[in-house]
Order: C-alpha cells, then structure tokens, then sequence
C-alpha cells in the first residue's frame, strides 16, 4: 500500500529496537528529534505495534495517541537486514485517497433517494396503467360501458389498453343493439296480442251484422216498405254485406296456417289482400292499379301465408306514398317463360311485380331492408319485420324477392314463384302433404 507524504505524515528507518536511523524532512514537526520511535507515544496499543516491528512483521493498524491523534501505522521489515520502515498517517487523511467521508455520506444519501425516486417512478410508469384497465374492467362489469382508458404508450401495455378500449366499444355498440331488439320484440309481441285481439271482436261484430242484414233483406223482400226508403235498404245490405267479407276475410287471416301447401292462384291471392287495405289506400289518395293475367298457372302454396307477404308489401307502399299525399300502387302478375333447351316456350313460374310511387329506399340501406328487426319507422310503426317474415314465406314457396328502388321515386319489388313441385325446399314438395292437389 502506498501512502501520500504530505504534511502531518511520518515515514521512519527503524532499527528492530525502535531506534530511528532516518525520518522524511517533511515529517519534521512532533517527532523531530525523537531517537528512539518508542518515546512517540506511551499508549499500550502502540507499545504492542512496536513489538510486531521488533519482531519484524508486517501490518496496517490504527490507533490514537495519549493526546488524542488518530492515526494509521504500517509497518514493514526490509529484507536481508534488521531494519524496518514505518509510515504514520492522520487517519481521516488516510480515507482521503480513497472517498472522503462526508463525501461519501453525500454519495450514499443522494444515490438512496435516486433509488427510491427511480423505484417510484418505474412503479407508476408499470402499475399505473394495469390499475387503469383494472378499474375499467370493474367499470364495465358494473354495466357502464361507456368508459375508456386514457394513454398515450406505444408499448404493450398501450396495446393492452387500446384492445381493452375496443372491446369496451363492441360491447356498447352490442348492448345498444340488444337494447332496440328487445324493445322491437316487445313491440312485436304486442302487436301479435292487438293482432288477436282484432281477430276476437271481428268475431263479436260478426253476429249483430249478421242480424242488421238479414231484417234489411226481409225488409226488400216484404214489400212493405215504400220504394225510397228499399233503396236505403239495399245500401244496408250491400254495405254489411261488405263488412261481414271483410270480417271474414280478417278472421282467415289471423287464423294460425295448417301448413298445407295447395294449389292456389296468385291473382286471387293477392285480390283478398287488397280486401283489408283498399279502403285505407282510397283515403290516403292513393290509386291502385292491377293488371293480373289471367294464363297465370296455379303455384304450389300456402293461401294465408302468401296473403301475408301481399299485405306486408302493400303496408310498406302506403306507408312510403302516405307522406307525399297521393300516389299509385300498381300489381302485375305474368307467366315465366324458359326459353332454353327443352323447356324451351314452357311456363316455369309466375313473376309478381309490386310498384309504388313512394319515397323510395336508398342505396345506404337497399342491403338492410330484409334483415329482421331492421326499420327506418318510429318505434310503434314498424317493427322491421314485414320483409324478413316476406322473405321467409317466399324461400318456403321455393321463390324469390327482390328490390329495385330509385330514391325519392318509388321503388319495385320482384317476386317469383315456380310453378312445379319439386321445386319446393324439402318436405313441401312430397306427395304425403295433406293438401289438395287440384289441377290447375
Ligand atoms: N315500398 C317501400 N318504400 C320505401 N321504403 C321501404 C319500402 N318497403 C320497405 N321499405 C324500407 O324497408 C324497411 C323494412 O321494411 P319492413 O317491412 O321489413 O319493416 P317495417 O315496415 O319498417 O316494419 P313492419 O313491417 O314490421 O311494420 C322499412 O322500414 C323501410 O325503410
Ligand atoms: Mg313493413
């Protein structure tokens, strides 16, 4: 080890004795003139280190003076002889090369509250944004699915809050979804409970009709009644007569179908439609124009369920020509011809074309519209589910619809039906079915 020799250090030549043979000048000061090393210090502590040195050893200790000096004594013996060399140093002094000791409190101190700063730091950078998608989730769990994680990282935890931040967004977007569905459901079961309900008093106001026109018959036949006052009598019985149809017709048509599948002709199908409808259409100023070919064949089919689709096509045209205040609904039925091969010439189907002068559908939603619980309608008008329900009658009849619609001028649908049986979905189309197979 080496020492500095700066001022307050003392490096002797030692006899084994402790006799000084030589001292560095700087260390000229409390041991100037000393002949012997032992008249230094009386202390028993360095008595014990000049025993090592007689004993020519070697070895760093400390020890204080009689009058208080801290020191570091080294000592060492030269080789070959009976000499030794010592080295006193100022203890404190003797740090010095290697940290100071106040210096060395600094160090310490500010390096723990490094420590401690950095700690805190990492903590917050690390389990701030885990706490954040941990009280989200709790958030979110509590039905709130409103809540978003704030961040700006670009790491692994900010991937985990964006994740966490979309499925937050689907769940909200599900849950409003969920919501409307569940009220048009609600909707649509009451309108099924109104539906019945129709079909109960159409029945109670069956009987007194029944009655009102049969005493206006006997009346026109009694010839008791005179001549200006039959006439009124014949308007009673035409129009009961007209009610008694329509009650008729309304009682058929709540009626839950069989299932059976016969053969029916779409003209007459959609005339009985246009029983329960004309008169709303008349009011609303709305024309109707049929053109029904009579060389139609008969289709395979369910007469109330096709009625449904007619009457759900009709409700949707007054519905979008009710704003503009009049309007023309018009009805085609025509034969479909194949043309190829050997069906050439031979009638396949019957095409249905379904026109409105209304306000039309918009490209934006043309892919919509026969989605179920899919409606432009305030809630209470539509449930949005005329033309799924439309288009689920048509699949069962092995036919089809479609929409064409320029916005803002009305829009057509196009229905086609084929004629023969076996183009009906499996279990319509076998011969056990219990309906009639009259030939058309
Ligand atoms: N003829 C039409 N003209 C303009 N828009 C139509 C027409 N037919 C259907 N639509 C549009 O398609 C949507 C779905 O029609 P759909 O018949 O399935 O339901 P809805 O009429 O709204 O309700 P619901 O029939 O259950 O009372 C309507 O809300 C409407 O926006
Ligand atoms: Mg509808």
């Amino acid at each position: 080890m080496q020492w500095n020799l700066t001022s307050g250090n003392h490096a002797f030549l030692l006899e084994r004795g402790g006799k000084i043979l030589a001292q560095t000048i700087i260390s000229i000061g409390e041991t100037a003139g000393l002949p012997n090393i032992s008249y230094l210090d009386q202390s028993p502590l360095f008595h014990d280190i000049l025993k090592n040195v007689r004993d020519g050893e070697t070895g760093v200790e400390r020890f204080i003076t009689t009058k208080g000096r801290d020191y570091l004594v080294s000592y060492q013996s030269v080789p070959s002889s009976l000499w030794s060399v010592m080295v006193l140093t100022p203890f404190y002094e003797s740090l010095s090369d290697i940290i100071p000791l106040d210096q060395f409190f600094l160090i310490f101190i500010a390096t723990f509250i490094l420590i401690i700063i950095f700690t805190f730091y990492i903590g917050k950078k690390f389990t701030d944004p885990v706490k954040d998608v941990v009280t989200g989730t709790q958030i979110i769990a509590s039905g709130d699915f409103t809540y978003r994680i704030r961040t700006n990282l670009h790491d692994e935890l900010g991937e985990l809050a964006m994740s966490f931040n979309k499925m937050a967004e689907y769940l909200q977007n599900t849950y409003q979804d969920l919501k409307s569905t569940s009220a048009q459901l609600a909707q649509s079961a009451k309108l099924a409970a109104v539906g019945e309900l129709a079909a109960g008093v159409a029945h109670e106001l069956n009987q007194p009709l029944m009655v009102i026109r049969g005493h206006a018959q006997e009346m026109i036949e009694g010839n008791s009644v005179p001549e200006n006052i039959i006439k009124d009598l014949r308007l009673i019985e035409k129009q009961t007569g007209r009610m008694m149809r329509i009650i008729d017709h309304l009682r058929a048509f709540a009626r839950q179908s069989t299932g059976a599948f016969e053969q029916v002709n779409l003209n007459d199908v959609i005339d009985d439609s246009f029983t329960l409808i004309t008169q709303q259409l008349k009011n609303l100023n709305i024309e109707i124009m049929k053109e029904l070919d009579e060389s139609i064949p008969r289709i395979w089919g369910d007469h109330n369920r096709l009625e449904q689709i007619f009457l759900n096509l009709m409700t949707n045209a007054k519905d979008a020509m009710e704003e503009k205040g009049e309007g023309v609904l018009s009805v085609k039925t025509q034969p479909i011809m194949d043309m190829t091969g050997d069906k050439n010439g031979k009638v396949t189907g019957v095409l249905v074309l379904f026109s409105d002068t209304g306000v039309g559908i918009g490209d934006n939603i043309m892919d919509k519209i026969f989605d179920p619980f899919f409606t432009t309608k305030e809630v209470g008008k539509g449930t949005g589910l005329g033309l799924s329900i439309s288009y689920s009658i048509l699949k069962d009849h092995g036919g089809s619809i479609t929409a064409e619609s320029n916005d803002g001028t009305g829009t057509t649908f196009r229905l086609e039906f084929p004629v023969e049986r076996r183009m009906l979905p499996r279990g319509k189309n076998k011969k056990g079915d219990k309906s009639r197979e009259s030939a058309s």
